[in-house]
């Protein structure tokens, strides 16, 4: 199936469909994710997965640019009906990106990679997450990663419900997730190595 009606040749032109601050939360969960990698000593993993020049930890949302726009990226309570459109995301994400490998086999290990964290970054670790209700290692590891870098930067830069928090509080907010939401393993060296960084 051809999700997009154009050939795919670059995500950056896909990307600049999204409004400026889906393309900013993307960008930032990317940069989150590279930090908490290098802080679980694993900063070494991005680049294998790198094709011409772009990572796949910049567009766990991408899959929103197929979403009506008016549902993409607002701060308004969603109806049932709406929830389930806007969960339709990470499915779009990864037919985005196995549309990219498909027609370009050296983008494979990037195509894959970003895939998986498109698809399955709203998977929870106790199994309650989407679209699968994967738990555990069943979620691909960058995901898992990227489910934390996610909310970290939506907690920091507020939402049309709550003012930004403050590094401390969103630090909290994660830890209160761990094991429930969040890979508690990911959450405690990341929390544990950004305070240490802070004294
Ligand atoms: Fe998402
Ligand atoms: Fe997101």
């Amino acid at each position: 199936m051809r999700v997009v009606g154009v050939r795919v040749e670059k995500l950056t032109n896909l990307m600049a469909r999204l409004p400026k601050e889906g393309i900013l939360h993307n960008m930032e969960t990317g940069q989150y994710m590279r930090v908490i990698l290098r802080v679980m000593g694993k900063g070494q993993m991005e680049e294998p997965l790198l094709w011409k020049g772009l990572s796949p930890f910049d567009y766990h949302d991408i899959g929103k640019i197929l979403l009506p726009r008016e549902l993409a990226y607002q701060d308004q309570l969603f109806s049932d009906a709406q929830r389930y459109t806007v969960m339709g995301h990470v499915d779009y994400g990864e037919q985005i990106f196995r549309q990219i490998w498909e027609e370009d086999s050296t983008a494979e290990l990037f195509g894959k990679a970003g895939g998986n964290i498109a698809l399955f970054h709203h998977e929870c670790y106790d199994g309650s997450g989407y679209p699968d209700g994967r738990k555990e290692d069943e979620i691909p590891f960058l995901a898992r990663v990227c489910a934390v870098a996610n909310s970290f930067s939506v907690l920091r830069k507020g939402s049309g419900f709550s003012s930004p928090w403050s590094l401390e509080e969103s630090l909290v907010a994660l830890e209160k997730r761990s094991g429930t939401w969040f890979d508690p393993e990911i959450v405690s060296v990341f929390t544990e190595k950004t305070r240490e960084a802070l004294e």
